[in-house]
This record gives C-alpha cells, structure tokens and sequence, in this order.
C-alpha cells in the first residue's frame, strides 16, 4: 500500500527520498514521485513503475534542495497514472501533500471545491487537501492542518510542504501510522519504521489527530485542540541487519530460511519447560477469564486467515474452547453475537489491515474480549486491542508472507497450551509437545537443506496453469495456504481444499494437466489422505505429495515426494508449509516472476 517519506535537513533530498521510497516499496505500489522546496517554489516529479527506473530520470540538478516530501502510491482513487501519483498539489503549485488512507468525504468536499472554482487536475482525494490546506493558510501551518482533521472525514497519514515555508515538512495523522524520525540536525517523516533505520536515531509516533510541524532542528507536535503536547521518544531498535537480503537473491526466500530462529526465539521465550508451562502473562488474559470464555472468534485475512483456521483447531482441540476462523471482511456481513465471554482474537502481520481492524471495531464494540496476534505491537490493530500477543518475525519485507505464517502458528499454539492450563485441561500435551518444540527449529531446517526436492517440483509443475492442494484436520490451512502462495508469486491459478471436499466438486477437475500435491504426513488424517490421492490417480493425475521420512507407500502413490522430519502431528503444519513456500518461490523464480513484489498485491492492506 502507500508510503510516506519526507526529508528535511542538511544534505540533499532527493538521494534520503529515493532510497526510503525504495525502502518503502515493499508494500507494493505502482507510481511513487517526489516534492522539493527549490529557490521559492516545489519541483515535483512523478512517474509510473519501480523505482530502480524511475530514478535514473529524476535528475538531482532539477531536483536540489535540502527539504521534500516522497511517496509510494497503490491505486485507490483513480488509475495509476502520473496525475494520480502523489504528491498532490494546488493549481499555484503552493501545496505539496503526499498520502496514505481515503478521505471518506471526498466527493461532497469536491463538489464544493468545484463549485467554488477549482479544476482538479487528478481523481485522487489527496488533491482535496491541497487546496483546503492553501485556502486556510494564513502564513501559520498549524490552523491550516488542524482544518483538514475538522473538515475530513477517514482514515489519512499527510506530509505536506508549502512554498512558504522552506525547510518546514507538515505531518497530519488520522487512523493511519506516522512517524517521525529524529536525527542529527536533520528530521524526517515516514509512514513505517524502515526508511527512518540507519538515518534517524529515534522516533515520535504521532498520535490520533496530531500535527507536527518539522524543521531540521525541531519537531513541535500539536493536537486537535491547537494546543502544542509533549510527546515521547523512543530510540529506533530495528537493526540494519533485518532490512537487507543478507546474500539471499530475494526477501522471500531469506524470510523462509530465517523460520527456525524466529520458531526457537518464540518458544524459548514463552515454554518454561522445567515448570512445564507456557508463560503468557503479559497478554492480560487472567486464569479466571479463560475459564470464562465461552467462545473464540479468530478474525484475519489471507495467510493470516489460514493461521487462524490452524488457532481454531487447536483452541478447541487443547483449551476446549469452542472456536471458529472467519474471513474479518465476512465478520459484520453476519452480525456475531458478542459478549465478555467471547474471545475475538485478531490476527495480522501488520497491524494495519482494515477488514481486520473493522471486524475488530465490531468486537470492541459488542463487548468481546480482544486480542491481536500481531507482528507490530505498535499498530493500530494493536492499540485497539485489549491484549496483544507479539509473534516476534522480525520485519517481513517479501509481500507474500512465510516467516509471519510459521510464526502465527506458534503463537495460536501456545495461547491454545495457555488457555487449556487455565482451563485444566491435561497437563500431559505439553510434557509430549516440549520435546517437540525442541527439536522444531530443527526440522524445519532439515526441510530448507532439502531445497533440490523443491527445485526439481518447481521444475515439473513450471508450465502448468491450474494446480490443486490438499491437506485434512490440522493441514487443511496448510493446503489452502500452499496454494494461495502459488497464485500470488507465480500467478499459476491453484485451489486449496480441505481434501474431504473433492469429491463434491473439485475432482471434476483432475487431470494429467493438473498437478495435485497432497499434504499427507503421519498423523491422525494420514489414511484418508491416501483414500483421496489414490482417487486422484486413478484419474490420471499428477501427485506432489508432502509425506514423512520413512513412508514407504509415499515413492509408489507420488510421481514427487517432498519429504518431511518426523513431528508430533500437532506441530506438523510448522514443518509441512515448508516445502510448499519453496515450491512457489522455485516456481515463481522459474516463471521469471517478481517474487518479492508480486503483481498487484500490496504487503499492507489499509483500505476496505
Ligand atoms: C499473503 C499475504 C496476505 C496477508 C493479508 C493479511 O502472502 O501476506 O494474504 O496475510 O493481506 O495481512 P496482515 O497479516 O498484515 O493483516
């Protein structure tokens, strides 16, 4: 989704700008541009594409200057064309305004523009604010910011520049994350965490409905009221390390190999193994609300919805707490009955994904009791939140997610072990699953060497277009979430189903064009997974089968075997999703594919 940067200090811009829009393009976007104060007017440059092309053209003798503003756009409001790229500016080219969110009120607030004589030169929303800034500008930029907070309505992140004023960078934060970065005689603004890295030494996250007025020397911060607030710092921890490749060719395939570091650091933060207990003492769910709870509603989208279909397995299976997964953007279409004895567990990589904040929004306001499984603590999702429990990935930079989904289990597997000892439920699991855990990080390194056995897949499914993915119980998110990697990164369109499903529909579709692969690894589902591969092949089709080390039936079923360690049938789904990231990642790679920036897609999805 969009990004924001902005630059003010002693060095040139244009090269902080470029490198933090860069920085910024994870979230995927399809025209970044860039505004900078020059000699008493803003240049403004933007264009369509990646930024690997866009800047060699944005020469740095136009574009000098010592404050601006930058931004990744990811269409909402109009096509994505050079009009509608950001920033946004007044017919006099006074204003500058970069933008992440909507303005709900947009066409009632053009309208009246229009009617008061403005021509708008893009369909973005964001031009709206340019001429309201500049309308209530009367040399002071606070009254001018505070009328856009009175007179818009949504969720919105501004930086704005004004001619005026040269080396004063705006900041207006509604609903969505702002930040800005302190540095040495220098200051910037960004939307998220990772253009600041290495540049700013601390931060201000500015709060709902603040305004802040930047220079390379100071940052004043004001609220709705006018009334200037202290804000607090905070220094940025986020090493360099975590936002290069480290020598992998793509963020995907280092995220899939950093697994067994996050899977180790997870649980060896949270499994007291000596006292034989998860310790999740500062999600704020005492014993006796566990006890309590009468339901659990796990709320997410996309990969984060497949972890949760694994979390309601495992809170009713373990915790004894009935639990069911829902898509969040379904949760208001079917009004949930709420109450304090349902937990509604949101779970999101971001933080910031706005089905799952709405859907979360319905929770708080019926009453339930609420909790974010999150990857940024410091999210929106995470304020609104009564508890949140940190799956600790680290930053995730690839837009389809591996190291999130791996660590989403964990963590849905632990509060499932936290809610059944306070529900007494058999001590016994965890004395089973601790070795288990132990030997996790392990296994599923065991899976990254075996790299070939995904390579020579990748190379036998490369030019199909349709493939399917089965999985049963414990695995069925496994299937879904195996095939949703495929379709994003190597646009082969692939079906995920729980396999019990296939013969009411899907096996019309089996052919020798079709690869299968079935997740079919010891456990209890293993025999019925075999009853469905062996239908698939006995219409010709192709089987991927992901088995256990040792299976002897699996080389006479399959024509390829992704082998798998032997795991406790409980932890499977950590190891078993694998081997399916490194097939679409080998296959997307094969097919000449983005793989870090698929098609499309946005790594954040603020809009509804
Ligand atoms: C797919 C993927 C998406 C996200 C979904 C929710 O690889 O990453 O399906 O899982 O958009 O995002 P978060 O977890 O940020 O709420």
């Amino acid at each position: 989704m969009c990004g924001i940067i902005g630059y003010t200090g002693g060095s040139q811009a244009l090269p902080v700008l470029i490198q933090g829009i860069r920085l910024l393009s994870y979230r995927g976007y399809d025209s970044a541009g860039v505004s900078i104060w020059r000699d008493g007017s803003l240049t403004v440059r933007k264009d369509q594409g990646r930024i690997e092309d866009l800047a060699p053209r944005w020469d740095p003798k136009e574009l000098a200057g010592t404050a601006g503003i930058g931004h990744t756009r990811w269409a909402t409001h109009g096509v994505p064309n050079i009009p509608n790229a950001h920033p946004q500016f007044d017919a006099a080219r006074r204003v500058a305004v970069v933008h992440n969110g909507i303005i709900e009120n947009d066409l009632a607030l053009r309208a009246q523009l229009e009617a008061d004589g403005v021509t708008f030169a893009s369909d973005t929303d964001t031009e709206v604010f340019a001429y309201l800034f500049e309308r209530a500008f009367d040399g002071d930029p606070v009254p001018a910011a505070l009328e856009l907070l009175k007179t818009c309505h949504g969720a919105f992140a501004l930086a704005i520049q004004h001619v005026d004023l040269p080396d004063t960078l705006i900041a207006v934060r509604r609903g969505s994350p702002l930040l800005v970065g302190l540095g040495v005689r220098e200051n910037l603004i960004a939307s998220d965490m990772r253009p600041l890295v290495g540049r700013a030494d601390a931060v201000i996250e500015l709060g709902e409905d603040q305004v802040a007025i930047v220079t390379p020397d100071s940052v004043r911060v004001f609220g709705a009221d006018g009334r200037e607030v202290e804000v607090s710092t905070r220094p940025i921890d986020h090493s360099e390390r975590d936002i290069g490749k480290d020598g992998y060719p793509h963020f995907m395939l280092k995220e899939i190999h950093e697994q067994p570091d996050r899977i180790y650091e997870l649980l060896a933060s949270r499994v007291d193994a000596d006292r034989g207990v998860v310790r999740l003492d500062d999600i704020g769910i005492s014993d006796e609300r566990w006890r309590a709870f009468e339901r659990v509603d796990l709320i997410a989208c996309g990969t984060a919805f497949h972890a949760c279909l694994y979390g309601a397995y495992v809170l009713e299976g373990v915790a004894g707490i009935p639990a069911r997964a829902l898509m969040a953007h379904e949760y208001g279409e079917r009004a949930p009955r709420l109450d304090e004895n349902v937990l509604v567990i949101a779970v999101s990589q971001s933080g910031e994904t706005m089905d799952t904040k709405v859907a979360l929004q319905i929770a708080v306001d019926g009453g339930a009791h609420t909790l974010g499984v999150l990857n940024v603590r410091e999210s929106v999702i995470g304020r609104m939140a009564d508890g949140v429990l940190d799956i600790h990935a680290g930053p995730e930079i690839a837009v389809a997610s591996t190291k999130v989904y791996t660590q989403m289990l964990c963590a849905l597997l632990l509060l499932a072990l936290r809610g059944g000892q306070a529900r007494g439920a058999d001590g016994a699991l965890l004395a089973e699953l601790v070795p288990a855990f132990k030997k996790l990080p392990d296994d599923v390194r065991t899976v990254l060497a075996r790299f070939d056995q995904a390579r020579e897949a990748a190379r036998d499914v490369r030019r199909a277009s349709d493939m399917l993915f089965l999985g049963r119980g414990v695995d069925a998110g496994t299937a879904l979430e195996g095939a949703l990697k495929m379709k994003e990164i190597s646009y082969i369109h692939a079906e995920g189903y729980p396999a019990g499903e296939m013969k009411h529909g899907p096996i019309a579709l089996v052919s020798r064009e079709v690869p299968t692969v079935a997740v079919a690894t010891r456990g209890p589902t293993r025999g019925r997974m075999i009853g469905n591969v062996r239908e698939v092949r006995a219409r010709d089709g192709e089987i991927i089968l992901v088995a256990t080390d040792g299976d002897q039936d699996a080389p006479k079923l399959a024509d390829l075997v992704l082998w798998v360690p032997d795991v406790h049938p409980l932890v499977a789904p950590v190891v078993n999703v694998v081997p399916l990231q490194l097939l679409a990642y080998e296959t997307a790679r094969l097919r000449g594919c983005d793989v870090d920036q698929p098609r499309n897609l946005a790594k954040t999805v603020t809009v509804q």
